[in-house]
């Protein structure tokens, strides 16, 4: 038979066509055995996609599954049951999406430059393409000055800068963000955000970003998933101009509408959750 190797070809002809990456979660549920042995369902039926070059922000309380799904678009963890694609094709853990956690997890006895390097490693470059490449992206983030420097050297939005460069500079197809500035004082966490935009303005990588701000989802994001108890409850496009941290814009109708109908959205589902330290107390 001949049709099998023919099939495989179209296959590789249309990946190398380059169809627009986007990834697809179609009715995924995850369940996780407590050490207990009692089973714990993180996920159950949650379908949502990221189409190409779009910024989507997951906020919901803790422990709805945001976390879980960024781990399965990674490849890292399988579904139980359901599907998910990145590019028509199961998600493997490597390259193909960058990874940025709310902790940095720079290698502290490395420089800046060497931390972004090692993130290089698995691609086929060689030793002088990899030290331009991670050159390339530490400028990106504003740190070219830096880059002999070692962590412990470095403040906190500096080193999520280090952590932002080490997962843009594999230029992968998503980014994948947990909390990225959730550790950030204020200040610098409104900084990140907008070097986070500049740079994406430029790459137009897609984004899922998980975030418990609010504000943060809808100053970044062009679609917002709310979840609660690993499921999709709600989601909504932001049709907001940009860029978004104007006053202007923040006190718009729309921006306040918005803010206002999440908030109360979470406020509901935390109060309801016998988990949560708030279940049931009468927060008016
Ligand atoms: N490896 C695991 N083993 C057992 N339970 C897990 C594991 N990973 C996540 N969970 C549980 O699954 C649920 C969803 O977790 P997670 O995706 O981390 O939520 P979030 O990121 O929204 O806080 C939680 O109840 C969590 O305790
Ligand atoms: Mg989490």
């Amino acid at each position: 038979m001949t049709s099998a190797p023919a099939s495989r070809n179209l296959a590789r002809a249309r990946r190398s066509t380059g169809a627009p990456p986007q990834l697809v979660l179609d009715g995924v549920a995850k369940r996780f055995r407590r050490p207990d042995g009692t089973l714990i369902t993180a996920l159950d039926g949650v379908s949502l996609g990221v189409r190409d070059r779009e910024f989507v922000a997951l906020i919901g309380p803790s422990g709805c599954g945001k976390t879980t799904i960024l781990r399965i678009a990674n490849g890292l963890l399988r579904p139980d049951s359901g599907s998910v694609l990145l590019s028509n094709a199961p998600p493997e853990p490597g390259p193909g999406a960058g990874f940025v956690f709310q902790s940095f997890r720079l290698i502290p006895w490395a420089t800046v430059r060497r931390n972004v390097e090692f993130a290089l490693q698995e691609l086929p470059l060689s030793r002088k393409e990899r030290a331009e490449r991670a050159l390339h992206y530490i400028g990106l983030v504003g740190l070219s000055r830096f880059a002999e420097s070692y962590p412990g050297q470095l403040s906190g939005g500096m080193s999520q800068r280090v952590a932002l460069a080490r997962a843009l500079a594999v230029e992968p197809q998503i980014l994948l963000m947990d909390e990225p500035f959730a550790s950030l004082d204020a200040q610098t966490r409104e900084l990140m955000q907008m070097e986070l935009m500049s740079v994406w303005e430029r790459q137009k990588a897609m984004v899922l970003f998980v975030t418990h701000s609010v504000d943060e989802a809808i100053t970044l994001a062009d679609k917002i998933v709310l979840m609660g108890s690993g499921q999709v409850l709600e989601t909504i496009d932001v049709e907001l101009e940009r860029p978004r941290w104007t006053s202007a814009l923040r006190s718009d109708r729309r921006f306040v509408e918005l803010r206002d109908h999440l908030w109360h959205r979470i406020r509901e589902l935390v109060l309801s959750d016998p988990q949560s330290d708030f279940y049931g107390r009468d927060l008016a």
